[in-house]
């Protein structure tokens, strides 16, 4: 251990003699950790839930200390951080590897990992295989999946291994083509009764959390109402139990999507864009790296082959 400790410390990573990792020091204050059971207390309390969508461990960070109650590792990582039109190609070995990422850095909030396209919709042994791949190799506390009946059953094999669930329904991307796009879902009464009875039934198979996606206010605020679990929103209006959205969206990373279901509580496109050519600028005119940015000191002889320097 000691050892490790030596090895694994910097000033840049801790307080030297903190090992990354390591049983929490007694002395200092830790943070209360959000969990299964206390997200189902929040919707009994009435207090609304944030939720926000992660991908590395530097904004995961920053999301567990900005105090966010869930971090989602989405397989919007395919569009975001692959850069495809869809989340489609994204695979299991891509979740667990940004889960990992993610959970070395999370101290405070619950870490939700999505199951991605054909990694449950085989059958329910395969949903259990997969969801277990991401606890044991993603550090994962829940996982998620998307659709109503038609994963049912995969939602209670999992939920029967003690793997929390949180449902998805609505504007499920995994259903693109299905949609012919990313369109608001369930606008008339015959969808719309299909939804109220998937959330239910996900709901019975144990879920214990469930995101609407992309369907009509009134309708989430109903769900809401009905379902003893709580749900998380994105596109479904204020009456959900929470709220969630991604974070390249939420920070106005991509200056090209603005849509409707959208709020940027920062433009960083523009800040991060500026910050890139104002490098480039200062490399280009020799103005970076200042004196201030370089190390002084005239470099020493080397030792000869016995260790010793010129006399
Ligand atoms: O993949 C994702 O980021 C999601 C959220 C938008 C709910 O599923």
């Amino acid at each position: 251990m000691l050892r490790a400790a030596r090895m694994t410390t910097s000033p840049k990573n801790g307080s030297p003699g903190e090992i990354p990792g390591a049983a929490p020091d007694a002395a200092k204050p830790q943070p209360r950790r959000v969990t299964v059971p206390s997200l189902g207390r929040l919707k009994r309390e009435g207090q609304a839930i944030a939720m926000v969508t992660a991908y590395d461990a530097t904004f995961a960070r920053l999301v567990d200390e900005a105090g966010v109650d869930v971090i989602l590792v989405g397989d919007s990582l395919g569009m975001v951080m692959q850069g495809h039109p869809h989340t489609l190609e994204v695979t299991l070995e891509h979740m667990a590897y940004h889960a990992r990422c993610v959970r070395r850095a999370v101290q405070r909030a619950h870490l939700v990992v999505d199951l991605p396209f054909m990694s449950y919709q085989v059958s329910p042994e395969q949903a259990l295989m997969s969801a277990g791949r991401l606890i044991q190799e993603g550090g994962a506390e829940a996982v998620k999946l998307e659709g109503g009946a038609r994963v049912v059953e995969a939602a209670r094999k999992i939920v029967s291994a003690g793997i929390p669930v949180m449902g998805h329904v609505g504007l499920t991307p995994q259903s693109v083509h299905e949609f012919g796009g990313f369109r608001v879902q369930a606008r008339d009464e015959g969808a719309a009764e299909r939804l109220r009875q998937d959330a239910l039934a996900l709901q019975d198979a144990g879920a214990y959390a469930i995101v609407l996606e992309g369907i009509p206010a009134p309708l989430a605020r109903q769900v809401s109402d009905s379902l003893a679990i709580p749900t998380i929103g994105i596109g479904a209006g204020v009456g959900c139990d929470g709220q969630v959205l991604v974070m390249q969206d939420l920070l106005g990373l991509d200056d090209r999507f603005k849509p409707r279901f959208v709020k940027r509580y920062a433009e960083l496109a523009a800040v991060v864009r500026g910050a890139f050519a104002e490098f480039a600028r200062e490399v280009r005119e020799r103005r970076f790296p200042a004196d201030e940015h370089s190390f002084a000191g005239e470099v020493r002889p080397a030792p000869d082959a016995a260790g010793y320097g010129p006399a």
